[in-house]
């Protein structure tokens, strides 16, 4: 059975004191109600991730991520975070391609390619993130776009490689979706991750097409997340706005652990 995910971005809120505050809350609900097919993530700011390392330390299934890394090891790239120092500080995952970085930061295919590559020399695993805007999908390019996303970025990785390393958690996150409280359909999002995990066993193989574990990002929340859990490929969510208070992620772990029940 693969792995259901429950992931929290926080982008760039709160200070220390606050994320130390819901950091421990959320391990505490890791604690009292833990499931061997659950991991629960948490994506911080890059200068809490060292802390938070802390705080998490020896909690089965609750793991860090960072939001972002370089596409380099070390160097003069003043202000920048790579891969190999988020591992140093205790984070065994990174974001790659969230829309924010995409449009925000002008992260194009190649840059993510490079991304996901050094994320990996680093010890990390990527959660890759693809979706379309909604003018893609008003037009019908959505599933084009997804599968260009795939292709350019991901795909350059081949079976043989996943002999030696962990998949790649990816992450369907509509542009439209993110932040503006317009869930996608169950239907919409079932229909997307069902076409994602047909790309995989194209480009891969039926195997690790059904190991890898596909989260739905986008406006996800206590009142969605029982629906969009049940839906057969998604595998769990990355959380955005909700991931922020405890008591709604911990609505959204509620709403998966009942699934699993
Ligand atoms: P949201 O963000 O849950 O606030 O829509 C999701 C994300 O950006 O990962």
């Amino acid at each position: 059975m693969r792995k259901k995910i429950i992931a929290g971005n926080w982008k760039m809120n709160k200070t220390l004191d606050e994320a130390a505050v819901l950091a421990t809350e959320i391990r505490s609900h890791v604690m009292h109600s833990g499931h061997a097919h659950l991991v629960t993530i948490l994506a911080p700011p890059f200068p809490y991730i060292s802390e938070l390392a802390h705080h998490c330390a020896d909690t089965s299934g609750l793991e860090l991520a960072a939001q972002n890394c370089h596409t380099e090891t070390q160097g003069a790239f003043t202000g920048e975070v790579s891969a190999q120092m988020i591992s140093s500080c205790g984070a065994s995952f990174v974001l790659v391609g969230h829309s924010e970085r995409r449009l925000y930061f002008q992260e194009d295919a190649e840059i993510l390619r490079k991304k996901i590559n050094q994320a990996y020399a680093c010890g990390l695993t990527p959660i890759y993130c693809i979706g379309e805007t909604w003018e893609q999908r008003s037009t019908g390019k959505h599933f084009e776009t997804v599968a260009q996303q795939l292709r350019e970025s991901l795909f350059h990785l081949t079976p043989d490689f996943f002999a030696s390393h962990l998949l790649p958690i990816l992450a369907y996150e509509p542009v439209w979706a993110i932040g503006t409280g317009n869930t996608a359909t169950t239907e919409q999002a079932q229909e997307m991750h069902a076409f994602i995990r047909q790309e995989l066993q194209q480009n891969w193989n039926t195997d690790l097409a059904n190991a890898c574990s596909i989260l739905y990002g986008g406006s996800c929340n206590a009142s969605n997340a029982s629906d969009l859990f049940a839906c057969q490929d998604i595998d769990g969510g990355l959380i955005g706005g909700a991931s922020l208070k405890a008591t709604d992620f911990q609505h959204i772990r509620q709403a998966m652990l009942e699934v699993l029940a």
